[in-house]
């Protein structure tokens, strides 16, 4: 088994996770809007209160990582787990489902109960979301404008 490490982002890393970010295309929104800003991964390590961003590491180097945003802490607690990306060389190792059993730790000590995913219609993806017990609920258009 590779030997990973998981933990909690700091802004330090946050060039290696949009680098990282870029070089997987089922992360990419649209052709508007790619991936995350950079920016915006800044931005999301710096507020942990409304952002939940975990990295994998080997050898010092990132390899995957994490990210939801907190909706809502009322009501049993909503997230909505944004990315999941784990580095093209390293997959079927285990790791995203570290990722995963981390970011579960880390949401019930926070008290959230409901997650949901925007799933990629990737057969890697699928198949990763439903191992991990996810059921699909309804199917969804995703529209998008700039606001001039
Ligand atoms: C989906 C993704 C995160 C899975 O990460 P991973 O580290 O390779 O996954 P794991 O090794 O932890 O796999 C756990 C289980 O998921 C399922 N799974 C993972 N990849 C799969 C694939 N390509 N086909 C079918 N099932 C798959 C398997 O059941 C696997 O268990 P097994 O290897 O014992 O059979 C990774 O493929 C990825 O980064 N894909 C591109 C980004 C993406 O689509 N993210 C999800 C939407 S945000």
């Amino acid at each position: 088994m590779l030997e990973t490490k998981i933990r909690k982002a700091r802004t330090r890393d946050a060039r290696a996770i949009y680098a990282l970010g870029k070089r997987i295309p089922e992360l990419a929104f649209s052709p508007k809007y790619p991936f995350h800003e950079l920016s915006e991964i800044k931005e999301f390590i710096s507020t942990p209160k409304e952002n939940i961003m975990l990295i994998a590491e080997h050898n010092g180097k990132t390899i995957g990582f994490i990210f939801a945003k907190i909706l809502s802490r009322s009501a049993g607690g909503w997230c909505m787990l944004d990315n999941l990306g784990i580095d093209s060389r390293y997959r079927r190792k285990g790791i995203g489902q570290n990722l995963l059993d981390a970011f579960y730790k880390e949401i019930k000590g926070r008290k959230i109960k409901y997650v949901q995913i925007l799933e990629s219609k990737s057969k890697q993806a699928r198949g990763f979301w439903k191992k991990e017990g996810f059921k699909e609920t309804k199917e969804f258009i995703w529209a998008e404008e700039m606001i001039k």
